[in-house]
């Protein structure tokens, strides 16, 4: 922190004992929670039904349906996590899960029923029908729908839209509050508070395809690792094998219960070939099925594939994809006619801000769920439709912690700081971020995409740490503080990615493809002292050296 103590009183700087930074379903179901015990302010960049959460399309899994039990979805999240999930997080993921979404139900929300009873649909890599869906394929939608209604029944939540976070504000080693700007105003405040949450979301917007939001540009991992809190998993991003190939369009999501409902996916020439790779054919494990799909993109010399759902009736279509099918057409492809070009995109982080089951971050005060955080559940590979349901279940167990950590007498009082005090130095304009950004964008699809090698890893790292000079200062607008966050990140993933030598789950080195080599089952875990060493030095981390410098820790 820079500069002398001043008091704050004269400007009107908003109150809460809880700050929330993001308001997709982690943050929301949080909010509710620490309405019960104080006031609490939600904090959101740009508007605030941007985010992955509105966007979910094909449901929340949970093991509710008579054919189910919580041993099964416990045994399949395990399973699809390649032996790196933290079981006892996948524990509570699977059996608090029931009891969320009943909650949910009874707040209002209206998943699709068939005959009275809940409809329950198959994704990949699940044993069972356990997805539940809303409006076909607007499942986050009305989950948001249902949470912020909720929400604005509790008096004690107030909410900031369009208010970015910059940073978060540490005093004496615990996290007492955020720096915050205004985006219309442009005005830059400190907003104290007896608990901070990190529920920001992920960070999808560092590749140049990618299904997720603009808004995903991983400002609270940037944020979190600044601050001093350990980062848990970065290497594991998983890519979502269909997204909308079109020039014209941005990567659309085509979801996975496409293809649990029949449809197909086939090459350019046509052929099927998904049980060339894989017995579950088109419904194997998702990294399964989208290096498939760049394999035979690769073998064709094609830059896509096709889903095909021309064989199911399309009036089947029309009212169990609806989002889908009109998405679709604005684009002039009537899937119910036509294959759709389909290509993988980058759609998920596994990790992020590490947790205990509890929400707790390394850092006193500060607690994370949702996608931002690496609680555990999901290891080398997330279990599709699995986040919603992590966002519920978490979201309130964050709160509950932030609660009991606010109770503590011995916790330092939040600061009297204006933003001035946190300045390291004027605030600049970062030339040309826009082409800085998409620069770093294609350098990340490029070079530390769906498959990775030691080379690769080893160039993108030499140009981050280029470009994290340049963006080494303080800046003053949204755009500009997002291109620093991003450079940050995918710094973060590609260190991570290079010390992991071996190939599991979404992680794939072509030059290391086998699954188990020793230390396999160590999570690769990160501070910003890891990083400060490899730029101060500015040498490419190698194997050896990246293996001493990243804690690789046992489960
Ligand atoms: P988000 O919903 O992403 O919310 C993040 C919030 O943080 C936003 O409000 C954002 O404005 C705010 N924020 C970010 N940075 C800042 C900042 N600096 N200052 C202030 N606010 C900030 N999962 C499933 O389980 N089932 C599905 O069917 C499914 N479908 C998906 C479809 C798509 C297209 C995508 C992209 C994802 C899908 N996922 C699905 C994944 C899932 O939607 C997300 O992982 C989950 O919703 C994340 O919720 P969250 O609350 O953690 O973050
Ligand atoms: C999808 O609908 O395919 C996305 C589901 C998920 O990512 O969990």
């Amino acid at each position: 922190m820079g500069g002398g103590l001043a008091l704050h009183r004269k400007t009107r700087t908003p109150q809460a004992d809880f700050l929330v930074i993001g308001s997709g379903v982690a943050g929301l179901r949080a909010a509710i929670e620490l309405s019960r015990q104080g006031r609490v302010l939600m904090l959101t960049k740009g508007h605030p039904l941007e985010s992955s959460s509105s966007y979910a399309q094909g449901g929340v899994a949970v093991a509710m349906s008579e054919e189910d039990d919580v041993a099964v979805h416990l045994t399949d999240t395990l399973t699809a996590g390649h032996g790196l999930c933290r079981p006892e997080a996948v524990r509570v993921l699977v059996e608090e899960g029931p009891d969320r979404i009943q909650e949910l139900i009874g707040w209002g929300a209206q998943f699709d029923k068939i005959g009275g009873k809940f409809a329950f649909a198959k994704e990949a890599a699940h044993s069972r029908s356990r997805i539940l869906r809303a409006r076909g394929d607007a499942t986050g939608n009305e989950m948001v729908r249902v949470l912020m209604a909720e929400a604005r029944r509790h008096k004690e939540i107030q909410r900031l839209d369009h208010h970015f976070t910059v940073d978060l504000v540490i005093t004496d080693g615990t996290c007492t509050g955020a720096l915050v700007l205004d985006e219309a105003s442009r005005t830059r405040t400190v907003i104290p508070a007896s608990a901070v949450l990190l529920t920001t979301g992920g960070a999808g917007q560092v590749y140049a395809r990618t299904t997720n939001p603009p808004s995903a540009t991983g400002d609270g991992i940037a944020m979190a690792l600044r601050a001093g809190a350990v980062l848990e998993d970065m290497e594991f991003v998983q890519f979502h094998p269909t997204a909308l190939y079109l020039p014209s369009s941005p990567p659309f999501l085509l979801s996975e219960a496409i293809r649990g409902e029949g449809g197909r996916l086939r090459n350019i020439k046509g052929e099927l070939f998904m049980h060339r790779y894989h017995a579950g054919g088109p419904l194997a494990p998702r990294d399964i099925v989208a290096r498939a799909i760049w394999s035979e993109m690769a073998s064709t010399r094609s830059r896509h594939v096709y889903l095909d759902v021309t064989h199911l009736s399309a009036t089947f279509i029309k009212r169990r994809f609806p989002t889908i099918y009109s998405t679709c057409l604005r684009y002039d492809i009537d899937i119910t006619e036509e294959w759709i070009p389909v290509s993988p995109s980058a759609h998920y982080l596994m990790g992020g801000v590490w947790t205990d089951t509890s929400g707790a971050t390394s850092l006193p005060g500060l607690f994370a769920a949702g996608e931002v955080a690496c609680s555990g559940v999901h290891g080398a590979n997330r279990l599709a439709s699995n986040s919603l349901l992590e966002g519920l279940v978490f979201g309130a167990r964050s709160a509950l912690a932030a609660i009991s950590f606010a109770s503590q007498s011995r916790r330092p009082a939040p600061p009297l700081l204006s933003a001035r005090d946190l300045d390291a130095g004027p605030l600049c304009v970062l030339n040309d971020a826009e082409k800085l950004r998409s620069s770093l964008r294609r350098l990340m699809w490029g070079k530390v995409g769906l498959v990775r090698t030691g080379d690769s890893l080893a160039a993108a790292t030499a140009q981050l740490s280029r470009w994290e000079r340049i963006v080494a200062r303080p800046f003053s607008t949204r755009r500009d503080l997002e291109v620093k966050n991003m450079i940050g990140v995918a710094r973060c993933i590609t260190t991570a990615a290079l010390w992991r030598e071996n190939s599991v789950g979404a992680h794939y080195r072509a030059d290391f493809p086998e699954a188990k080599r020793s230390g396999w089952r160590q999570h690769s875990r990160l501070e910003r002292e890891d990083l400060l060493m490899a730029s101060e030095r500015d040498t490419i981390p190698r194997s050896q050296a990246g293996s001493r410098r990243l804690k690789g820790l046992a489960e």
